[in-house]
């Protein structure tokens, strides 16, 4: 056995936070009591002294973008799952926009088969939507299903017609699977490479409204009403998303969402140089790609919208859109560069950062990064309960360490918070009962 001797265990699912010691036994949670490791437990197991560490379940991250098969220069299956370790992601669902896209059991079994060989996270895959993610012919899904995957999605795009959005749903309704939406309409969003507003003005940059993801969401929320589907919104950006998904939640519609660490933290000021008044972090250069993601990030009001939906349940979970790109995707021209920033390795700072600004009960913001996500797609993970996967990481919450891509597991650098000081760092993780992950080491 392992046992986590007398740290501040916090597990959001069973409503504790107190000073526990966790034993693990094999790949599960034996128990969690008051009681430390006594001296006898000493000889016979191995005891990791936790006293002034937090013990959480380990993070689930919905939403991660590994490069596999296709552009493993950006990112291997095994960097990725890495770098979640490092950050303290236990399970990791895999986006299926890869070369070739997830839309076959062949792709979806790689993945999964990949991941188990890395060891480090667990990788669910994630299938397609549509054939290639074209969005005019459905993908099986049943195959999918087979394989693995626990949901499906054409992110990085839209299902622009309705027509296949609606079979889509009606097909993922019967197999039970939920459908992720990558919420844009393209007849709005085309030629803009950043939030519409003020500052893209200023800036001189072409702008994406924010409705043109609020009116796909209405939209999906509408079919999804309709054809009885389990809808999950990916990265919410906008005020108006969030009203609609509120509203929606009301009436009773199963639908469910995400927001990243980017949008929680930053605005679209980051693009011409700024950061958010209070962080007191340093500033970036204007025009800076690594500002630049889909959807981009918004107006303060949205951003605050979007911490208060993830504060009251609207939103169910942080995940990070890990998006790895490579300098020449980078290194260009705001217009032209790709889209994405990094986020295994910062996600749990970043939302402790918010913890400590006062915008999030430290709780909630825990139950966001792991049972909530783990409800969404309905995954055995993201708690400490007694039977469940030992999927366990221990964190220095006062840790303060300054963000260096270089030093990061992912094989990108796309980072838009690189030199930030953030407080919290996982030390150690451990997946199914093993340590996947040292701090240092
Ligand atoms: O910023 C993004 N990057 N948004 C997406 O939807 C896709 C992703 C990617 O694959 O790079
Ligand atoms: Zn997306």
């Amino acid at each position: 056995m392992i046992i986590l001797d007398s740290g501040r265990v916090i597990d959001p699912a069973n409503r504790i936070d107190g000073t526990r010691t966790v034993l693990i036994d094999g790949d599960h949670v034996r128990e969690v009591r008051e009681q430390a490791a006594t001296p006898a437990e000493k000889l016979v197991h191995q005891v990791i002294d936790c006293r002034n560490r937090w013990v959480l379940p380990g993070l689930v991250d919905l939403h991660v973008h590994l490069r596999e098969p296709g552009e493993e220069g950006k990112e291997t299956i095994a960097t990725g799952a890495h770098a979640a370790a490092a950050g303290g992601v236990t399970t990791l669902v895999a986006m299926p926009n890869t070369r070739p896209v997830c839309d076959s059991a062949a792709v979806a079994r790689f993945v999964a088969a990949r991941g188990r060989e890395a060891g480090f996270a667990r990788v669910v895959p994630a299938g397609a939507i549509t054939r290639g993610s074209l969005g005019e012919q459905l993908a099986d899904m049943a195959e999918l299903k087979e394989a693995g995957c626990v949901c499906v999605t054409d992110d990085g795009r839209p299902v622009m017609s309705a027509g296949v959005m609606r079979r889509a749903l009606e097909y993922a309704s019967d197999l039970g699977l939920p459908v992720m939406v990558h919420a844009e309409d393209l007849t709005l969003s085309s030629g803009g490479a950043m939030n519409e507003g003020p500052v893209a003005t200023r800036l001189g940059l072409p702008g994406v409204p924010a409705a043109a993801e609020v009116t796909m969401v209405q939209r999906d929320l509408l079919l999804a009403e309709m054809f009885g589907a389990r809808l999950h919104v990916a990265h919410v950006s906008a005020a108006g998303s969030v009203r609609a998904i509120r509203e929606a939640k009301e009436r009773g519609v199963r639908v469910t969402a995400e927001a990243t660490p980017h949008h929680l933290v930053l605005t679209d000021d980051a693009v011409a140089g700024g950061t958010p008044g209070s962080t007191g972090q340093p500033a970036a250069e204007p025009y800076d790609t690594h500002a630049k993601m889909s959807p981009p990030l918004r107006s303060e009001s949205d951003r605050k919208a979007v911490v208060a939906a993830l504060a009251d349940g609207t939103i169910d979970a942080i995940a990070t859109d890990h998006a790895p790109h490579g300098p020449l995707d980078k290194q260009v021209e705001f217009v032209q560069a790709a889209n994405g920033v990094i986020g295994l390795e910062t996600a749990l700072a970043l939302t402790l950062g918010l913890v400590r600004a006062g915008e999030l009960p430290l709780t909630r913001a825990l139950e966001r990064l792991t049972a909530g996500p783990a409800r969404c797609f309905a995954l055995p993970y993201g708690t400490l309960t007694a039977g469940a996967p030992a999927d366990v990481i221990v964190v220095d919450a006062d840790r303060e360490w300054k963000v260096d891509p270089q030093r990061f597991h992912s094989k990108s650098r796309n980072s838009p918070f690189t030199g930030w000081t953030l407080r919290g760092k996982v030390t150690k993780t451990f997946v199914a009962g093993k340590l996947v992950h040292e701090e240092g080491k």
